[in-house]
């Protein structure tokens, strides 16, 4: 079955310091963690923690992931970072898609269906989000706007084998507002047999689709529960060690 995957994106937070402090403050705790083998534990640092991460995770079971990445491999690009910057700072994941890209810096399914494919092509792990507005859950718009966004970057020819997706409803991310356990599992269940259309029933099993929005260690137990909910992209729990950890916990007591 799938191993669940626990992610924390810290956004625009933590100095140094902070993230030190963070970052022991998780390995103290998930180290008593029981199952802890069962879990896939990622954190998702600003760019200028990266290195100094890979050094606090050193020899722990945390993974390192960043926030976005551009899709050109060097050049002229002020301000941004390539695939191979960030496998060389030490990441295996990195996130394509998230909706503040989508919404504060424009980025269109065109330009993350070119991100996804350099994540891919880089060998680094691709965790693409997608997630509805409330305007369209309002007017029944969720599943043809998820649709719509796993259509025009996953295709039959991108790799699926380092391929995550992260269902976060817009009106979730930040809100205190998560979706029920009902509504988390219809869109995960229909990603799925998207993703069946788009590979084949066998693939469409093994790839993760993560849940984010407003995630806390008082509602992941019941979201990981969900037959197609393999995991949690946390925002505002994860920069608290205890929050995080306790959602890690949750993931490794669940048994489906
Ligand atoms: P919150 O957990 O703060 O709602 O953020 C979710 C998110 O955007 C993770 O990428």
């Amino acid at each position: 079955m799938r191993k669940a995957l626990i992610a924390g994106n810290w956004k625009m937070n933590k100095t140094l310091a902070e993230a030190r402090e963070l970052v022991a403050g998780i390995r103290e705790q998930i180290v008593k963690i029981n199952n802890i083998g069962d879990v896939d534990v990622l954190i998702c640092p600003p760019f200028q923690l990266l290195m100094p991460m890979a050094k606090a995770i050193d020899g722990s079971c945390i993974m390192l992931g960043a926030q976005n990445a551009h899709h050109e491999p060097f050049g002229a690009f002020t301000g941004e970072v390539s695939v191979s910057m960030l496998k060389d700072a030490g990441c295996t994941h990195v996130i394509i898609g998230h909706s503040e890209r989508r919404r504060l810096f424009g980025e269109d399914n065109a330009l993350l269906a070119k991100k996804v494919r350099a994540v891919l092509h880089g060998d680094l792990t691709a965790i693409y989000c997608v997630g509805e507005t409330l305007e369209e859950r309002e007017a029944n718009q969720t599943d043809r706007v998820i649709r719509a966004q796993v259509a025009a970057v996953i295709a039959r020819d991108i790799s699926s084998d380092r391929l995550v997706i992260a269902y976060e409803p817009v009106w979730a991310i930040g809100t205190g507002r998560t979706a029920t356990t009902e509504q988390a599992q219809a869109v995960h269940a229909a990603i799925r047999s998207q993703l069946a259309e788009i590979y084949d029933l066998a693939i469409s099993k093994k790839i993760r689709v993560l849940y984010g929005g407003s995630m806390k260690p008082d509602n992941a137990g019941q979201l990981l529960q969900q037959p197609d909910v393999d995991g949690g992209l946390i925002g505002g729990a994860c920069l608290s060690a205890s929050d995080f950890s306790a959602i890690i916990s949750l993931a490794a007591s669940v048994s489906k």
